[in-house]
């Protein structure tokens, strides 16, 4: 069984974050999204591993490098040169899939346990093809599908504006390639896409045997700030604590908190559960609960709690930061007491929520 991972889309939804790099190597608990994919592939047995590109290729190629990923699992990068669809991408990964069967998983979403049980059932009974579901309380950001009164599934719509159900499908899709017959035959949809909500149901129009899984386990769609600060709050409740970084006598560090070797952290409180990536400085500062902070940054004399910090940002006297994800080599200061002003450099798509 092989895999196709999809890394190519733009994740319009988290700008201005992703003006400059790409949705899936956003980090939760300090690790790329797309990282929790690879990994749960591998955890599945599956290695060799197909990952869809678009123009993010040389960062996504980076990353995986440097991830060790090249090294444990067979990889093969096939270009998208633009985003047409899910399908689409089914389409052009065609000589790599071969006659294989194929997980499809799409490299912004997370699912929390793995996918080892959904292969294994899917490899146990084989149907055409096996898609994952789950309850969601606005259904019209996905694609949804209905079932009938036996729970069978009986059609899917791609964002349909009057929902069927509150049943989403998660990115992850299971097929033999009785697949690729479908990719080809259905046309574009309304934004332009070919859909893979559409292939599917191609295959139940012709009554091949689709089935369905409804998982409770936790996920998302990754595709906005509350959500990954969600995602990164369920991971970080799960790691493993360990102090590898230099910590003085009169900082205190309370519950599950992760501090990489070469962090360095002097006169500060640490409330996990939070992570703190090697080469952080953390002086004088509060770190509260569901924080990540990554590589390289700097937090001096402030406080954050329920945050995302990427690489190489700093805040120097602020307090207090919340329920904010935060760029990478961003600075974030006070302003001078007076005039009473706040003064801004934003980029563009920026989101900033000031109390005064
Ligand atoms: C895509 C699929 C949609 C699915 C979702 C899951 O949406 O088209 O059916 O529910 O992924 O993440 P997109 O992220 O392209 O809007």
């Amino acid at each position: 069984m092989k895999a196709l991972v999809l890394a190519g889309g733009t994740g319009s939804r988290l700008r201005p974050i992703t003006h400059t790099s790409a949705k899936q190597l956003l980090p939760v608990a300090n690790k790329p999204v797309l990282f929790y994919v690879l990994d749960s592939l591998a955890e599945a047995g599956i290695t060799d591993i197909g990952i869809v590109v678009g123009d993010t290729a040389d960062e996504i190629r980076a990353a995986v490098e440097s991830g060790g990923y090249a090294d444990r699992l067979d990889l093969t990068y096939i270009a998208q040169t633009a985003p047409l669809g899910l399908a689409h991408a089914v389409r052009i990964a065609r000589d790599f899939l071969g006659d294989d069967d194929f997980v499809m998983y799409l490299g912004d979403n997370f699912i929390v346990g793995g996918i080892t049980e959904q292969v294994e059932e899917f490899r146990a009974d084989r149907p055409d093809a096996r898609i994952l579901l789950t309850r969601v309380p606005d259904p019209t950001a996905f694609g949804v599908a209905e079932l009938d009164q036996d729970g069978r599934l009986v059609g899917l719509e791609e964002k349909p504006r009057k929902p069927k159900s509150d049943l989403a499908l998660v990115g992850v899709y299971l097929f033999t390639p009785a697949v690729h017959e479908a990719v080809r035959a259905i046309e574009p949809s309304d934004r332009g896409e070919l859909e893979i909500t559409h292939a599917i149901q191609w295959l139940i129009d012709r009554n091949l045997d689709v089935r369905s899984a409804t998982i409770s386990g936790y996920w998302k769609d990754t595709g906005n700030v509350d959500d990954m600060l969600e995602v990164n709050r369920t991971v970080l409740e799960t790691v493993e604590p360990m102090v590898a970084g230099d910590v003085d006598e009169s900082t205190t560090i309370i519950g599950r908190v992760r501090i990489a070797p070469g962090a360095v952290v002097r006169r500060s409180r640490i409330v996990g559960p939070a992570v703190i990536g090697s080469g952080v400085e953390i002086t004088g500062s509060y770190v509260g609960p569901f924080t990540s902070v990554s590589d390289g940054c700097r937090i001096e004399d402030s406080e954050i709690e329920y945050s995302i910090v990427l690489p190489g940002s700093s805040i120097t006297g602020v307090r207090r930061v919340e329920a904010s994800l935060i760029g990478r080599n961003v600075e974030v200061t006070p302003a001078p007491r007076a005039p009473a002003a706040h003064r801004l450099v934003l980029g563009d798509h920026s989101k900033v929520q000031i109390s005064s």
